[in-house]
């Protein structure tokens, strides 16, 4: 079973949406959404990482078609096509990424000094989205830690935020007067986690997939990946880490409180207010499979001993 944008998407966001198309005219958004279209996005180029067995999975990595072409990336429109269909107009060169906020040494890393500051590793993780599909992914990066502790955070920093590029330019949906194209988020896409959950050696800071560079519909030049979590917390195409104290504002949680909480866990036995989480569609297959819990990435169970994971969701 196929989801619908409209069985994902907070409903208010939705019939916003809808408004928009039936009341302004579908022909207008069509014709603003393929603009972009002309030149697919560049084939990244290679990529070397030493694979770390400590990462892998049972099953085989999901076709590198199917992680392509099937994406959610909202600045480029909210459909499963949207990504690959517009993404060229993302420039992943020049880029850098500030870390700041409560930090001893604040930074500016240029991509190609984020490309050489750890060892580059490829990791086989499973990314399951809050929607109920999910891969398999060679990833490739290193532990976002390494990055933190160069920055050193005070004793103040709880938290930690991603933002992500705020360029209409680059991101066609997140231009002005385009209701409802982009979902309705508030740009730029924000997330975040707890230091310690930052610190977690599973956390990747992400520059490539299956041996080559980071795709433009996958988050390039750089993103996270928290494989625990469901995949909205792994925020693409980020320019700045910034260290807070306070709980930082995420784009799903300010579209939709009740439905998108802070921590997002992967946890087959806490439903999404409108569908179930215990199972998931893994691309490629036809069966649904059971969730596990935190994705089956037990190791950081001990991150919330005593918490009750139906309120902190
Ligand atoms: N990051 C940004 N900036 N914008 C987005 O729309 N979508 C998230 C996440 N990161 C998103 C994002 C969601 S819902 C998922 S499931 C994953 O990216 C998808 O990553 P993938 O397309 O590489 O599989």
């Amino acid at each position: 079973m196929k989801l619908r944008y409209s069985d994902i998407t907070p409903e208010a966001i939705y019939m916003n949406r809808r408004a928009f198309m039936v009341g302004i005219g579908a022909l207008a958004l069509g014709a603003s959404t393929t603009t972009a279209d002309a030149a697919p996005p560049p084939e990244p180029g290679p990529l070397k990482a030493a694979p770390n067995p400590a990462y892998k999975q049972a099953d085989p990595p999901t076709k590198y078609e199917s992680a392509t072409t099937y994406n959610n990336f909202y600045e480029f429109g909210t459909d499963k096509g949207d990504p690959v269909a517009h993404a060229a107009t993302l420039r992943p060169r020049p880029w850098s990424v500030v870390v700041d906020g409560l930090v001893a040494k604040p930074q500016r890393l240029d991509i190609d000094d984020i490309l050489k500051l750890a060892p580059l590793e490829e990791r086989v993780y499973a990314l399951r989205c809050v929607e109920g599909w999910s891969m398999v992914i060679p990833w490739i990066g290193y532990s976002l830690s390494a990055v933190l502790k160069r920055a050193e955070p005070t004793s103040k920093a709880k938290y930690v935020e991603f933002v992500t590029l705020k360029d209409p330019e680059q991101f066609p949906a997140q231009k002005p007067g385009l209701f409802g194209f982009g979902g309705g988020l508030d740009w730029p896409y924000t997330e975040g986690l707890r230091l310690d959950e930052a610190m977690h050696p599973l956390t990747l800071l992400t520059v490539g997939m299956y041996g080559k560079m980071l795709p433009n519909q996958n988050g390039a030049p750089v993103r996270v990946v928290v494989p625990w979590k469901y995949g909205f917390k792994s925020a693409k195409s980020i320019v700045r880490v910034r260290l807070t104290e306070e709980e930082p504002k995420t784009a799903w949680n300010k579209a939709a409180a009740n439905e998108y909480g802070f921590y997002s866990n992967v946890n087959p036995t806490v439903d999404h207010p409108r569908w179930s989480q215990a199972t998931e569609r893994r691309i490629g297959e036809f069966r649904r499979r059971k969730t596990l819990m935190f994705n089956g990435y037990d190791q950081v169970a001990s991150l919330y001993t005593g918490m009750d994971l139906k309120k902190f969701y």
